[in-house]
């Protein structure tokens, strides 16, 4: 039975193109640093280590996600991976529309719904990101350009069962700045307010770390964190997520 009314706290962790075979060590760490998190504990690897981390990590607490789907279930799509594969390979979760994915590949908002579809039709839970850049805040436009990047990016159907939604402005990310709390509260208020499902568990991501999380988890409205950099090391993301359960 899904609650709908009290979000998921959830601590996410973005691999993004890092990773290789020796690093699973560090997925099997964090296992070990929480075998039983009050909060949901999630490592998005690259795909290659889905299926190794998925058996190196059985029976632990810590679940997998893909960083993103192809649209179609399967077919002619050279280098492209389908949402069932990642099912196949371990995976709960995908994150969908990251700003990195806008930025290299020119994904748009709706292609990202599609997307979500397609996750959901494979039962993975979906992570739809969507954030201002630097310009946007300047320009005083953020709550208008994260509101139409959330009504263009969820299809019809999204609920708190099967999506998460993170906000991940572009300035933050991989940059060490962060929004002030104002800003963040700001925002997951206007996201509260807007998303189909108030119980919607939403995340904050860019340059979380162990030494600012308490603080972000802090804000209201914020349900958790996705997190890049800090996710690598075992040490590092165990303490997000102590944070995260301490909140
Ligand atoms: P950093 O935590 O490295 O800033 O990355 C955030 C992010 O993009 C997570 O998806």
């Amino acid at each position: 039975m899904v609650d709908r009314v009290t979000p998921r706290k959830l601590a996410a962790g973005n691999w993004k193109m890092n990773g290789l075979a020796a690093q699973i060590v560090e997925a099997q760490a964090l296992a070990r640093a929480c075998p039983k998190p009050g909060v949901g504990v999630l490592l998005c690897p690259p795909a290659t280590l889905l299926a190794p981390m998925a058996q190196a990590l059985a029976g632990s607490a810590v679940a997998l996600g893909g960083q993103d789907c192809h649209v179609a279930e399967k077919g002619a799509h050279t280098g492209d991976i389908a949402a069932a594969m990642l099912a196949d390979a371990g995976a709960s979760h995908v994150i969908l529309g990251h700003s990195e994915r806008r930025a290299d590949h020119g994904e748009t908002s709706a292609q990202v719904a599609a997307k979500l579809r397609s996750a959901w039709k494979a039962g993975l839970t979906a992570i739809v990101c969507l954030g201002e850049t630097a310009e946007d805040r300047a320009a005083g436009r953020t709550l208008q350009v994260v509101g139409a990047q959330l009504t263009a990016s969820l299809a019809e159907g999204a609920d708190a069962a099967n999506t998460v939604i993170a906000y991940e402005p572009v300035w933050a990310i991989g940059s060490g700045q962060t929004p002030t709390p104002e800003q963040i509260a700001e925002v997951h208020a206007f996201l509260r307010a807007h998303v189909p499902d108030a119980g919607m568990t939403l995340l904050y991501g860019g340059s979380v770390n162990p030494g600012n999380a308490a603080a972000i988890f802090a804000i209201p409205g914020v349900d958790g964190a996705l997190v890049g950099g800090a996710s690598l090391k075992a040490v590092d993301f165990g303490a997000i997520v102590a944070a995260l359960e301490a909140a």
